[in-house]
């Protein structure tokens, strides 16, 4: 059996990943800083913890991080696959009123947390012979949102990273690819509403924009990452497979 990590674990796209890898038969380590969140995930896929564990981390303190891969590591052995799914939004506001904490925080996880997830599984993968590293990242990304200023720019420093990396990693065998959702029908997608803004003026805001005509699903997600983590996309790495309904058109 192969070993995956998955951060943001816990809830939407990372959990779907979670279960459709283990599906798959992969051994699953849930990385989240929901630990409740994430022991029920992992519990929901085996209660005897055979084939899926949990462990409370946030994905932004480096020394958390290798203690978690190295847990991970312990108990499934090297890691062959590495999901970075943990994500934060950040409430739609004018660009002037972001306080500076708004973004070191969406830097901190957003990028930061990718930074450390792969600095720490990346001697484990080399050791292994190879391996998969798939960034959720965002359409944010790559289409400017009003409001959206530390959200955007820290998505776009993941798409960034995700191409160097796999410029960096392709000798050792390790394909570095990313999906960038957009809208999706997730916990998260409330956090991202104007203060004040009802869920139902937000679908008035947002549906027009999606040439499909609706939201994502952590499932559909969670296919394309299994897809790009397969071999039958052994010969894509430095790719951002934009998942968002036609968005970004
Ligand atoms: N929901 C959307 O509309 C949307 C759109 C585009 C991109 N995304 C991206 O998709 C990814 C998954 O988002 P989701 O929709 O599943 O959201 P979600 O809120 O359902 O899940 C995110 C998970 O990340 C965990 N997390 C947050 N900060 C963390 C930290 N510092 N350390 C460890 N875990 C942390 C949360 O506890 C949560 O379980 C994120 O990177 C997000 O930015 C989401």
């Amino acid at each position: 059996m192969t070993t995956a990590i998955i951060t943001g674990g816990a809830s939407g796209v990372g959990k779907a990943t979670a279960a459709k890898l283990h599906a798959q038969g992969y051994r699953v380590a849930l990385l989240d800083r929901d630990a409740d969140g994430a022991r029920n995930s992992a519990g929901a896929l085996a209660p005897d913890g055979a084939t899926a564990i949990a462990l409370g981390v946030d994905v932004g303190d480096a020394a958390a991080v290798r203690d978690a891969v190295e847990q991970a590591v312990g108990a499934f052995g090297p890691v062959r696959v590495l999901v970075n799914a943990a994500g934060v939004p950040m409430a739609a506001m004018p660009f002037h009123e972001v306080p500076a904490q708004e973004w070191l925080t969406s830097y901190q996880v957003n990028v930061m947390g990718v930074v450390h997830m792969a600095q720490a599984v990346l001697p484990s993968m080399r050791a292994a012979g190879g391996g998969v590293i798939v960034n959720v990242t965002s359409v944010a990304g790559q289409r400017a949102r009003a409001g959206l200023s530390a959200y955007c720019a820290a998505k776009a420093a993941a798409d960034s990273l995700t191409r160097t990396l796999a410029l960096e990693l392709a000798t050792d065998g390790i394909r570095v690819n990313a999906v960038a959702p957009g809208s999706l029908d997730t916990p998260m997608f409330a956090r991202f509403l104007k203060p004040g803004e009802t869920m139902e003026e937000a679908m008035k805001r947002y549906l027009p924009q999606i040439p499909l005509g609706r939201m994502g699903t952590a499932q559909e997600m969670a296919d394309a990452v299994a897809w790009l983590i397969s071999d039958k996309a052994s010969f894509i790495t430095g790719q951002i497979v934009t998942a968002d309904g036609g968005r970004a058109l």
